[in-house]
């Protein structure tokens, strides 16, 4: 391509692959390694040695919030967050009728203002909890469930999702899955997040947009679709007909494949464990897991030299559906957990203070009728 005028040359094919977009203390990738690092921590030790409240702790003291709170005085900031919300669900309820649940997150985090009191991260990781589980009873026809501000956050989760106490077992599992989604590097949503963010129009607009970001099925909403393609399968001598004839098609298969990781997905370790513990290892995920190993042989097949692995997405749908999280609300749940870290990324984007404001390359025609380029 010739670039007559400005000179600029495209960052990469189309997507900004290996573009380095910021600095950050918050998380960091290594693809080829499959590590995940969170504020200082592997995944696995994070995920192992951490609560949510933990993760969140963590998140706001590498992005250099030294004054956020910190274990009981956080969980009592959150449970107070959350029963501030829950005065919100009754017209959130009305806005969002019929609305698939994300978009009804969506509409939830849209009240809230940017110009608050309370630290914002706080604020939105309160309201998103207590909207994901009012919208959820509220497609079955059941009322919201109050919070109780003195219990930990995944524990009020799931209590305010089902009206009655969860186990020790799955309050573990959630915690281990939102620890582990809390961030994720200059993933879309994030990379949204501080593009908002560095126009200084807010957090709460900045983590709407990052919303809007997930919750497409190549980014957050795979999930979903990982658990229709598992009841399309249905049983063990369908795997490898299905897989075939989806990939003859030109279908890409949901829970596969990473722009960063060129192996695998270190958090679909994490949660594949998780699962296995809650469920002691069901026929469901024994399933599960006889689809991923044909998969991945299918896919080395169909797209030799591709790289393509599990993403951390084929066992959050498999550990999401086994807590009873519906379908249509596990990108909710997702972003519950990420929250943490677009606020943290806000934070830190807030302190570089320069807008985001990169260049295109003009392709089209000119006026004078010279070709374009
Ligand atoms: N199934 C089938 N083919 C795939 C898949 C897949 N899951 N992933 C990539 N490919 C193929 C593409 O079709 C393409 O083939 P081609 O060269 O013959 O056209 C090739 O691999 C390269 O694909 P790209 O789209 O260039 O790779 P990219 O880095 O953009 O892909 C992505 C990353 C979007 C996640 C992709 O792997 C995908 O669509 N996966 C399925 C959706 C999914 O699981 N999303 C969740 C991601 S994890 C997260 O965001 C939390």
């Amino acid at each position: 391509m010739t670039i007559p005028v400005s000179g600029l040359r495209p960052a990469s094919a189309s997507g900004l692959d290996n573009v380095v977009a910021a600095e950050t203390r918050l998380s960091h990738v290594d693809g080829e390694a499959g590590r995940l690092i969170i504020a200082g921590h592997d995944v696995e030790e994070l995920a192992a040695t951490h609560d949510f409240e933990g993760a969140v702790a963590a998140l706001c003291a590498a992005a250099g919030l030294d004054q956020a709170p910190a274990g009981e005085a956080l969980r009592a900031a959150l449970g107070e967050a959350r029963e501030a919300a829950f005065a919100l669900v009754p017209g959130l309820l009305q806005l969002a009728a019929g609305a698939p649940i994300t978009e009804g997150l969506r509409t939830g985090l849209s009240l809230l203002g940017d110009e608050a009191d309370a630290p914002d991260h706080i604020r939105l990781l309160g309201a998103a909890a207590v909207f994901t589980a009012a919208l959820c009873r509220a497609a079955e026809g059941k009322a919201p469930v109050a919070p109780d501000g003195q219990a930990g956050h995944a524990e009020d989760f799931l209590h305010m999702l089902r009206g009655e106490p969860a186990s020790a077992a799955e309050i573990d599992a959630l915690n281990a899955y939102m620890v582990t989604v809390s961030d994720h590097g200059m993933n879309a949503s994030t990379f949204t997040a501080r593009v908002i963010a560095a126009t200084r129009a807010g957090t709460v607009s900045a983590i709407v947009g990052a919303l809007c970001a997930l919750k497409g099925p190549l980014h957050g909403g795979a999930p979903g679709p990982v658990l229709d393609m598992l009841d399309e399968i249905g049983a063990r001598e369908n795997i490898e007909s299905w897989l075939e004839h989806a990939l003859a098609g030109g279908a890409r298969l949901m829970g596969f494949g990473h722009r960063v990781y060129k192996v695998r997905d270190p958090r679909a370790d994490v949660f594949n464990k998780a699962v296995t513990i809650l469920t002691n290892g069901n026929e469901r995920v024994r399933f599960a897991r006889d689809v991923e190993v044909a998969a991945l042989a299918a896919l080395r097949k169909a797209k030799p030299g591709s790289r393509i692995d599990t993403n951390m997405e084929y066992y959050t749908a498999v550990l999401l559906e086994a807590l009873g999280i519906p379908r249509d609300a596990v990108t909710s749940v997702f972003a519950m957990a990420r929250i943490a870290g677009w606020t943290a990324h806000v934070m830190e984007q807030e302190r570089v203070g320069r807008l985001i404001r990169p260049q295109s390359v003009y392709v089209g025609p000119w006026p004078d009728g010279r070709a374009a380029a």
